[in-house]
């Protein structure tokens, strides 16, 4: 595990007097020249890990989420085991929910007792304020960047307004959203305010992240690519620009350069589009290969993604030609290597280290 201070590396270098280089995983975010391409998991803490599992058997998992101890503890059980190169706060993003007025059970996806349908029951609802509302996860944060090794980077994150509205109305998944879309499609002005609060509270969510010491701000918006690129310019654009403009300015106040991340699940329709959301890096899923989401999106956006989780339980030499296969798709620059979307449950933990060590060898083009 890197998590304390030691006599190699970033300690050594410190001793004689010399800056460290900001982490990899910094760095290939912003686009910059970078020795070999950083990876990270979407889901790395979880269930496939069965330290994690140990740990739910006695504990439930809103009760992780929101004890500092344990949400450090979970974040760093993957650390332990792979040499990955971002960390990301163990937390959900529906974690903020309660602070809304809103109550959610995870079994192990999320449940609503009573979802949000009606114009009264938007009106009810209030922007979490995350001092109340996410209180452990906040605490949480600031004990990890003490914790962690300053090459290992440690993500925040939040959902994104469409999403979290998505999961509000359905009131847990949904097969065809026919909730959301009715809400959007027949009463705008309703689904407008929905909308707003969900961008404060994830705004509110982001930003105190990044002022407890969050190094990149994420955005999850696994629904986007539900909505056809025009009700997406219009539910789904503005509000995300909205969050990535509160992290701008939390990261403004703090003095540090904070990427901005934003996951666009099924998103290949909207990619262009996108890059109009403020992030700096756009997270792919597997159904747009990387060449083809670099080439629409252009040099002004670093990508994150996008392996199939599914391959992570074929044998070891079909993951490391899929890894190849990819990173020279990638190229060197301005990519982070992650899967398209979360680990899958049954993942076996070798398989990761397999990948991990395939992406940390990998020659190709690197400065
Ligand atoms: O990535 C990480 O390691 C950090 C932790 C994290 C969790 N949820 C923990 C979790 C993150 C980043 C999330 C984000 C999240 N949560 C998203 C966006 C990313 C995505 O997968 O699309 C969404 C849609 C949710 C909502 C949610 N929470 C779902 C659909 C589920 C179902 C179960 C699952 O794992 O897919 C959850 C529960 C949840 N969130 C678990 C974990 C580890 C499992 C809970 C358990 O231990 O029983």
């Amino acid at each position: 595990m890197r998590t304390d201070a030691s006599s190699i590396g970033p300690g050594a270098r410190a001793d004689r007097g010399e800056a460290a280089p900001a982490p990899l995983f910094l760095r290939a975010c912003r686009g910059e020249p970078v020795e070999r391409t950083p990876i990270w998991l979407m889901r790395q803490a979880g269930r496939y890990l069965p330290e994690y599992r140990a740990l739910r058997q006695r504990v439930d998992f809103l009760t992780c989420c929101r004890t500092p101890d344990l949400v450090c503890e979970i974040t760093l059980q993957p650390l332990r085991r792979f040499d990955l190169d971002a960390a990301i706060l163990f937390s959900d993003i529906l974690l903020p929910l309660p602070g809304m007025g809103v109550d959610v059970t995870f079994n192990p996806g999320p449940v609503l007792a009573r979802p949000i349908r009606t114009r009264a029951d938007v009106a009810a609802l209030r922007p979490a304020d995350p001092d109340e509302a996410i209180p452990g996860a906040i605490e949480a944060v600031r004990l990890l960047r003490r914790a962690l090794d300053p090459s290992t980077p440690l993500i925040g994150f939040a959902g994104a307004p469409f999403t979290i509205a998505t999961y509000l109305v359905e009131g847990g998944g949904s097969r065809h959203f026919e909730a959301i879309k009715s809400l959007l499609f027949s009463d705008p002005p309703t689904a407008h305010r929905l909308l707003d609060v969900c961008a404060e509270t994830a705004a509110a969510s982001l930003a105190a992240q990044i002022r407890a010491g969050a190094q990149a701000a994420m955005v999850f918006d696994t629904w986007a690519g539900l909505l056809g690129p025009e009700d997406y310019r219009a539910f789904a654009l503005p509000y995300v620009r909205r969050v990535f403009d509160a992290a701008a300015r939390a990261a403004a106040d703090t003095g540090a350069d904070v990427p901005r991340i934003y996951y666009a699940g099924l998103g290949g329709g909207l990619l262009e589009i996108c890059r109009d959301t403020g992030a700096t890096v756009i997270g792919v899923d597997w159904r747009t290969d990387l060449a083809t989401a670099r080439r629409r999106m252009g040099p002004s956006v670093a990508v994150q993604g996008n392996l199939d989780p599914a391959v992570l339980l074929a044998p070891a030499e079909v993951i490391r030609a899929r890894a190849t296969r990819l990173l020279d798709e990638a190229g060197p620059r301005g990519h982070v290597f992650n899967l398209g979307h979360g680990i899958l449950p049954s993942t076996p933990p070798d398989h990761v280290s397999v990948l991990v060590e395939a992406v940390h060898t990998h020659q190709g083009g690197h400065a």
